[in-house]
């Protein structure tokens, strides 16, 4: 999705908005501009394509800037649609994340009063929009104009003949980075590392002027506010890739730390969470993609721990599902708190009367806001488009809320809790353990990526965890497959069947575990190599092509472990095709539109 970046200070900001934008470049993009003011006079590049591509060496020097990766809503990815955008006068330059609504009667208007446009995109408006409204000030001429917008936007302005930025928040985010005798605005903190670790996180509404030594914030009543400032944890070098060849797997590699820090101080409960409050007599946990999967695991999780019925639903569906006269408690699950369906979604489950929980991993992401309670996964930065440490620590999460609601509800005994605590303290060294065989992970998955299609299957708690390992691999090594429950490849998918059909088939000793090795063997015989990612154990050694032994461990707990194992087969696998895969094509990280 779209990034913003922002500087007036001290430094040549061309090299400083070319970081900032790199350092955004996990979000996704199809084109990429920066504007800087110098000399009263904007000058501007702007390109489709690559960061690097852009000749900012045409750019002059200056210290006043804005810069923006585009990622396509309105208006192919071109160079005229890219940002930033100029009004008729050439005097100022805006940037803008999110979608204007009703960008198609403000044009029209516009144009009846002389205005000439050059893109086809809803963001250009905004730069017109100020030009009518300015008097000579720049905040109250973007105050004017955002009160005529409808949509989502964060806005960055310029104007040739002043030395500040003006910026404006509604539902996209938009964080000030606070410097010393410099400020920053960006889409999101890893833009901002470079100059400081202290942020302000703007809220929905916030105007913001930013000169090199002020930073002055106004609420949408137009009143002065205060917005603290944090000291984020994350350093530079976490932002990064510490190493690996590639983010995703340094996120992979990350997890047993990522599951360490989500149970650290929760294993007795949440603290400033009180559960006793709300009625919870049923559950619905709604997100998108790989959160949906996580979702689908926290049902069996939460229905196991705490006997409450669950329900998981689509965030992109659930609005249009039918309202019954049932208040279920729900819950929102998404990694980057930004993804609109699930903030619709949210906004959604209020207006129905439920009471609603988040669970991100983003600090002040917008999910909570919308939300009454939040829980943290505490993964840590993930850059790497493909959710994988996230995915894992929203399971972590959901275990621990599902012991908090059986205890408080009386349906856990207090010894199974102190079992399942003692399994969850036991995960990162099992994932650990199966980090360890990257290596024959890689050899198998070399044999992977000659596949047109490929099936995972599993039974119970690990069938959403086959749809989780499709999911990743069609992401990244653009393979095409297909998470089944073992038990219905039979009715219909058999057909699809042959020797150059790969199965990868999550076999536990858990209560499905007889009718699984049956399921294998139906495959077997239809000639698909298996690949058996399970315990070790002679019955699936027998049926199976290859294995991938995963450590002894609790059913109920074994998602987290299988799921790793998936994660690599993908990523060897889209190594092997020379995949980008930290960027897969057509993909974002935060899809902050429905
Ligand atoms: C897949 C992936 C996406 C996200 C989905 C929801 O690897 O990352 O499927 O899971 O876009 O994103 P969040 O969790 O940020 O709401």
């Amino acid at each position: 999705m779209c990034g913003i970046v922002g500087y007036i200070g001290k430094t040549a900001v061309r090299e400083v908005i070319l970081k900032g934008l790199e350092r955004l470049e996990y979000r996704g993009y199809d084109s990429a501009g920066i504007a800087v003011k110098d000399d009263d006079k904007i000058s501007l590049v702007k390109k489709k394509g690559r960061i690097e591509e852009l000749s900012v060496e045409d750019l002059p020097e200056s210290t006043i800037g804005i810069g923006h990766t585009r990622w396509a809503t309105h208006g192919k990815p071109s160079d005229k649609n890219a940002h930033p955008f100029l009004d008729c006068s050439g005097d100022i330059s805006i940037v803008h994340n999110g979608i204007i609504d009703n960008f198609v009667s403000i044009k029209e208007r516009l144009r009846d009063k002389g205005h000439e446009f050059n893109s086809d995109t809803d963001s250009e408006v905004i730069a017109h929009l100020i030009e009518e409204n300015y008097r000579g000030d720049l905040v109250e001429a973007l105050r004017s104009s955002v009160k005529e917008l409808e949509g989502s936007y964060a806005i960055v302005a310029i104007h040739s003949e002043k030395n500040e930025i003006a910026a404006a928040r509604n539902q996209s985010p938009l964080v000030v980075g606070v410097g010393d005798g410099e400020n920053l605005l960006a889409s999101d903190v890893p833009a901002l590392l470079d100059h400081t670790q202290d942020v302000k996180y703007l809220q929905d509404g916030d105007i913001v002027r930013l000169t090199s030594g002020s930073i002055d914030i106004w609420d949408r009543t137009g009143g002065e506010v205060e917005r603290i400032t944090k000291t984020v944890e994350w350093s530079i070098e976490d932002a990064e890739k510490g190493g690996y060849e590639h983010y995703m797997l340094k996120e992979i590699h990350e997890q047993p730390q990522a599951i360490h820090d989500s149970i650290l101080g929760r294993l007795k409960g949440f603290e400033d969470l009180d559960l006793k409050r709300y009625r919870i007599d049923s559950i619905r946990l709604i997100a998108c993609g790989t959160s949906f999967h996580a979702g689908l695991v926290g049902k069996y999780i939460i229905e196991e721990i705490s006997s409450i019925p669950c329900m998981v639903e689509m965030a992109s569906e659930y609005r249009y599902s039918s309202r019954l006269s049932e208040y279920p408690f729900t819950i929102l699950l998404s990694q980057s708190g930004e993804t609109a369906d699930t903030l619709a979604a949210a906004k959604e489950a209020s207006l129905r009367g439920c009471k609603t929980l988040g669970i991100t991993n983003v600090l002040d992401s917008s999910l909570t806001r919308e939300v009454d309670e939040v829980i943290y996964t505490q993964a840590g930065p993930e850059i790497g488009v493909a959710a994988t440490k996230t995915f894992t620590t929203q399971i972590v999460v959901l275990y621990l809320l599902a012991m908090e609601l059986g205890l408080m509800k009386k349906t856990l005994d207090v010894d199974k809790a102190d079992n399942y605590r003692n399994e969850l303290r036991r995960l990162p060294r099992l994932v650990e353990r199966i980090l360890d065989r990257s290596d024959q992970i890689k050899e198998l998955s070399s044999e992977l990526a000659s596949a047109k299609d490929i099936f995972f299957i599993g039974r119970n708690i690990n069938y959403p965890v086959a749809m989780e390992g499709a999911l990743k691999l069609k992401e990244i090594a653009y393979i095409h497959a297909a998470g089944y429950p073992a038990g219905e490849l039979k009715h219909g998918p058999f057909a699809l069947l042959t020797e150059e059909t790969p199965v990868i088939a999550i076999c536990i000793k858990d209560k499905t575990y007889q009718k699984m090795l049956g399921n294998i063997g139906e495959i077997a015989a239809r000639d698909s190599p298996i690949y058996g990612v399970g315990i070790e154990d002679k019955e699936i050694q027998k049926l199976s092509d290859h294995n991938i032994y995963i450590p002894e461990v609790m059913p109920l707990f074994s998602p987290v472990v299988v799921n790793v194992a998936l994660q690599l087969f993908s990523y060897y696998t889209a190594y092997e095709l020379g995949r980008e895969i930290d960027k897969p094509r057509n993909l974002a990280k935060s899809v902050t539109v429905e």
